[in-house]
């Protein structure tokens, strides 16, 4: 497949690190050194769903396609305030598209699968048009008296559509089970019977194991995604990584030996946005015009799982 479109829409509220610390324990100079993240956007008043709508109209509009045209609709997203329906099939009646539709949760690295999946149906012949929509509230996720989870996180929608092409060269995914080093409980509806104890526990993270995790994981997806393209580190033209943590970037940059203006970056204003990152990023190059065609592109990300996945694209 090839990309043939992309949109997004960040929350209007802007949240300064300065504004972090008129409530929490923290500072400026913390966040930006050990994280690079200097504001971020929150939700206040909008829908997650809507934001959805939004990003995957502006993605439409981008490829020059109609909702009526796709044949496929993929949703990733970890949570949102409806249990059921799926994200994918509200997104489905906003736009106004009649294909089957699926929502992912596969956290942060959900574009990357998602990608994979799309692939894969075109492969087999399934669908010629799909549409992506990454849609993201990890800022309803964590407690926010946490200073050592919520001054990462903010939310937004990223969307890209698919169309026939031979420009997706190599999808890498790979999954570690790991449910001690960044989890969430919640607790669902009483029952009579239900006799266990059930407790709400906001997200939770060991932020040096999943520093560590990143750093390999995407170090070896990337390595691999290449070899199987024949692409080396040198040709690739632009990488786009999860935007979890700068300094997880930098080390990654490090490892692939390549300079720093290959890794447009947009951390420092939005934060970490789960699986939103990914296509948000991609949605601001393209529109800065950042991408010539035949640019060689690489996408990367990894998340709670601990899954991660990288994708290697020519534009
Ligand atoms: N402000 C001030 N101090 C803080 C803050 C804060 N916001 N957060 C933690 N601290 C303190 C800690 O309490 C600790 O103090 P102590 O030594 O008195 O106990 C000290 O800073 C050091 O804490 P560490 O957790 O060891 O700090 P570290 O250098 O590991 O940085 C961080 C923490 C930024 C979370 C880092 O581990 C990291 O980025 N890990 C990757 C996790 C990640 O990116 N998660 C994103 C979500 S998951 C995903 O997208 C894959």
């Amino acid at each position: 497949m090839k990309i043939a479109g992309t949109g997004s829409v960040l929350p209007k509220k802007v949240v300064t690190n300065d504004m972090l610390s008129e409530f929490l324990e923290t500072s400026d100079e913390w966040i930006t050194t050990r994280t690079g993240v200097k504001s971020r956007h929150v939700i206040s008043d909008e829908k997650l769903e809507d934001m959805a709508i939004e990003a995957a109209n502006k993605a439409l509009e981008n490829a020059g396609m109609t909702a009526a045209e796709l044949d496929f609709i993929i949703c990733s997203n970890v949570v949102n305030e409806y249990i059921t329906p799926q994200l994918s099939c509200i997104i489905q009646g906003g736009i106004g598209a009649t294909c089957p539709c699926i929502d992912i949760n596969c956290a942060c690295a959900g574009f990357i699968f998602a990608l994979d999946v799309a692939e894969s149906h075109y492969k087999a012949g399934k669908v010629k048009n799909v549409l992506i929509v990454c849609a993201e509230e990890p800022t309803r996720m964590t407690d926010w008296t946490d200073r050592r989870t919520c001054v990462l996180f903010g939310d937004g929608a990223g969307a890209a559509v698919l169309t026939p092409g031979d420009n997706i060269k190599d999808v890498k995914l790979s999954s570690a089970s790991a449910t001690d080093k960044l989890w969430q409980y919640r607790t669902l509806q009483p029952t009579p019977y239900v006799n266990k104890e059930e407790i709400d526990v906001p997200l939770q993270m060991k932020g040096q194991d999943v520093f560590k995790f990143a750093v390999k994981a995407a170090s070896k997806d990337i390595s691999r995604a290449l070899e199987a393209s024949g692409v080396s580190t040198d040709e690739v033209d632009h990488y786009l990584l999860h935007q979890a943590n700068i300094r997880i970037i930098d080390t990654i940059r490090h490892f692939l030996g390549q300079p720093e203006e290959k890794f447009p970056v947009n951390i420092h204003d939005h934060g970490n946005s789960s699986s939103s990152c990914c296509p948000i990023l991609l949605d601001e190059c393209n529109r800065k015009g950042l991408f010539k065609e035949g640019d060689k592109i690489v996408l990367s990300a990894f998340g709670a799982g601990f899954v991660s996945g990288a994708a290697v694209l020519e534009w």
